[in-house]
């Protein structure tokens, strides 16, 4: 695997390539690799001729300096697993080769972006992964990118700006990976200690809660959320959001109508001074399996077509 730095010459590793009709991948990440990321690479890997991940910092996403600050950074450990996986080219650049002195453009996805993340973390937020994705997808120009359904709000977002922005890129989604206990990967566990770790599974719990009792018959969206949320309360967890909410627009549902309208069960919480969301979707299928398929090693959900977030 090879680490490349600037624009100029990631450009100029995928030319030959893509004269010789590559199919290129990409995985865009902020470092931190834990087995989520690693399972976009392995799909990426078995989809793709090449395989190009972007190891990248945003700033401009953060709303918190404290949290850009906090971000864990170790490129040696993640060059060392995208290697194992079978990456070709890692591009991490640095913040000046992406955003040069005098940069003053803002890809802005109007509407999807105001509500849950956006309205607790700021516009600003989605702003900022809106035009880091465009600028990457310019750069690599790969047919496909592989996301995660963790950030089920991000997905919606780079979908609509691929659309509208006739981006010639397919975007793969693939599924959360979980901790034994149920807790959605991400890079931010790591600073999750003794009693909030332990509470941190809250947020898988009320998930649970919510598809056991849309299984059972509860059709109503608030006595769905009200079951999630005693969860919630129940682990001493600062909920932000818990909310049921259209798989396709993220609009609220007061009914749940699945399998004609899909719906996402979505939530956001502090525990302790850690900042975690989630999201499930629910299903009216009693005998639906896959549901939450956390609690199984991460081998066995990849086998199983399972995925990350
Ligand atoms: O999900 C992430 O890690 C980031 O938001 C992304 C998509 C790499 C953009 O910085």
């Amino acid at each position: 695997m090879r680490t490349i730095r600037t624009i100029a010459e990631l450009r100029a590793a995928l030319a030959e390539p893509r004269r010789h009709d590559a199919r290129i991948g990409l995985v865009p990440t902020m470092g931190a690799f834990h087995e989520g990321h690693l399972s976009l690479m392995r799909r990426a890997r078995q989809d793709c001729d090449l395989v190009v991940v972007s190891l990248f910092v945003n700033p401009t996403q953060f709303d918190e300096t404290a949290d850009l600050v906090a971000y864990p950074r170790d490129e040696r450990r993640d060059a060392a697993l995208a290697a194992e996986v079978g990456v070709d080219l890692l591009f991490a650049p640095a913040a000046t080769e992406l955003y040069p002195d005098g940069f003053a453009t803002t890809v802005s996805v109007a509407g999807l972006t105001d509500r849950l993340e956006g309205a607790f973390r700021g516009r600003a937020h989605f702003d900022g992964v809106a035009t880091v994705v465009t600028k990457l997808l310019n750069i690599v120009a790969p047919a496909v990118a592989f996301l995660g359904q963790k950030d089920a709000q991000q997905v919606l977002v780079i979908r609509r700006l691929v659309r509208d922005l006739s981006l010639p890129v397919t975007i793969e989604v693939c599924p959360t990976v979980r901790e034994r206990d149920g807790l959605a990967m991400s890079s931010r566990n790591e600073r999750l200690r003794g009693a909030d770790r332990a509470r941190a599974t809250a947020l898988h719990d009320a998930l649970l809660a919510a598809d056991a009792a849309v299984r059972t018959g509860e059709r109503d969206a608030a006595a769905v959320a009200a079951a999630a949320s005693a969860v919630l309360d129940g682990a001493g967890v600062e909920t932000e959001y818990f909310e049921l909410v259209s798989a396709d627009t993220l609009a609220p549902v007061t009914e749940i109508q699945e399998p004609a309208r899909p719906v996402l069960a979505v939530v956001a919480a502090r525990v302790g001074g850690t900042r975690l969301i989630d999201n499930q979707m629910l299903t009216t299928d009693r005998q639906a399996t896959g549901l939450c398929p956390g609690r199984a090693e991460p081998e066995a959900r990849a086998a199983a077509g399972s995925q990350v977030s």
